[in-house]
């Protein structure tokens, strides 16, 4: 490609993502050029505090606090936003492309809840937003989706999504890591968000599962209605039984297409050690997923991190830059053109794995799987696996059974007398 003018862009935020992308544009800027058509040049960059130390060495003169710099440049061609959070990212996102800039931006929350209409408002204004970095890091999955699998009808995705709880459970599984201390090395790593809640509760991989379920069942995905639960509950414990019962924890994020419906949803979950997703470890990520013409295909690499999410990042620079030289928008636009509705997670049926301390005395096993029995709930397997003074811990998997039956005999079974405690319930997927 013949070289022409430097693209200027202005990145908002320099923590972990843009202090990596800063890294890649520098590291690999001959290549980058080569293959963009020029140059792309950081024309400045905005930050909080510019005091504050940063990863990578910028010249002080880059650095504003001042948005306005940014988007009222008329030199800018393309905003890398990667403050994160909703406000103030949506609005300059929106001034951008009113004022005819191209966006690129890593920030799932952002795409997951107001992305539909961001889009929208691109098209309206000739611009694109490319997002590669808001879904798992570094692994190409959105460009694949829209464009090498768009010939697809996708039925199923499923996947771990977020780096710091798939860190998090593999520390605690491998090394008997406390939660807390796992969850501290997650941050000073980079992979956590700037409010780790979001991770380890499950938001952040309901962000990521919400953008691509939109993309592959082509349906706006009401974000707010994707049940997500995280792993603040998973103890040593429930690992070091999944295991000896062949199985592994994870937080899996999946979506179906049912046809009259869709079901998108994040919690842990017990996977059978031979799944592909269970050798999926510390904050590498995995998609499987299916095309009726393609079959079974699974995309794994760093889902976090500074260097992976910049080469996310990089990657769609790069591919605006063509676009900017070529005149050309809207080449991998919203493909949204149904809208199909969610189903409720109480509709579902759902293998459970249930953990309870009870009291150690005759009739107790038999007493609960009554319950369970009356619910219509069948039993896979039951092992009491030790006693602690009086009680004994009692473990149970059980066969399918719609989630409406199954919690309502959960409901019964905390009211005996003898249940002293239902420590933890987590779904099995096979
Ligand atoms: P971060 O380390 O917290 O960095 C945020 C940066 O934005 C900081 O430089 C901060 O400035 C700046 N900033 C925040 N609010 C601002 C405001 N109101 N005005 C001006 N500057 C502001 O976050 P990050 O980990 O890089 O994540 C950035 C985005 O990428 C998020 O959307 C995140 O979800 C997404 N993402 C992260 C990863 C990852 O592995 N970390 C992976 C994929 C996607 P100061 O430095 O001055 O405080
Ligand atoms: N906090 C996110 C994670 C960053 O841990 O996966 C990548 O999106």
């Amino acid at each position: 490609m013949a070289e022409h003018r430097p693209i200027q862009i202005g990145i908002l935020g320099l923590g972990n993502v843009g202090s990596g992308v800063v890294r890649v544009l520098e590291s690999n800027a001959e290549a980058i050029a080569h293959k963009a058509g020029g140059p792309i040049q950081v024309k400045r960059i905005l930050v909080r505090d510019l005091a504050k130390a940063r990863p990578v060495e910028i010249p002080p003169s880059l650095l504003t606090t001042d948005a306005q710099e940014i988007l009222a440049d008329p030199e800018i061609d393309i905003v890398c936003e990667l403050i994160g959070g909703v406000e103030p990212a949506h609005h300059y996102v929106v001034e951008a492309l009113e004022r005819g800039k191209q966006v690129v931006t890593a920030n799932k929350e952002l795409m997951a809840r107001h992305g539909h209409a961001i889009l929208a408002e691109a098209a309206r204004h000739r611009r694109d937003v490319y997002f590669e970095a808001a879904v798992a890091g570094g692994i190409p999955l959105i460009r694949p989706l829209k464009v090498d699998l768009a010939g697809n009808r996708i039925a199923r995705i499923s996947g771990i999504l977020n780096g710091t709880t798939n860190y998090i459970l593999t520390r605690m599984a491998a090394e008997g890591k406390e939660f807390s201390v796992a969850l501290r090395e997650a941050q000073e790593l980079g992979y956590a968000e700037a409010d780790p809640t979001y991770d380890v509760e499950g938001l952040d991989a309901a962000y990521k599962i919400a953008i691509l379920a939109a993309i592959a069942f082509q349906t706006p995905v009401d974000v707010t209605r994707v049940y997500h639960e995280g792993i603040t509950r998973i103890s040593p414990r429930d690992i070091a039984h999944a295991r000896e019962l062949g199985y592994v924890i994870k937080l899996l994020a999946t979506a179906r297409d049912e046809g009259s419906a869709i079901d998108v949803r994040v919690h842990p979950a017990l996977v059978p050690q031979n799944h592909p997703l269970a050798s999926v470890n510390d904050a590498f990520n995995a998609v499987l997923l299916n095309g009726d013409a393609v079959g079974d295909v699974m995309f794994y690499g760093r889902g976090a991190g500074s260097l992976p999410t910049g080469s996310a990042v990089v990657g769609d620079l790069i591919d605006v830059a063509r676009n900017i030289r070529f005149g050309a928008t809207g080449r991998v636009p919203c493909v949204c053109n149904r809208n199909k509705p969610m189903r409720d997670i109480a509709e579902l049926s759902t293998e459970n794995y249930m953990r309870m301390l009870v009291k150690d005395q005759p009739g107790v096993i038999a007493g609960i799987a009554g319950i369970l029995g009356e619910s219509r709930v069948s039993i896979d397997a039951v092992v009491q696996k030790g006693t602690q003074g009086d009680l004994a811990e009692i473990v149970w998997i059980t066969h399918p059974a719609p989630e409406s039956s199954f919690r309502g005999a959960l409901t019964r079974i905390a009211q005996l007398p003898v249940v002293h405690e239902i420590c933890n319930v987590i779904r099995v997927e096979r």
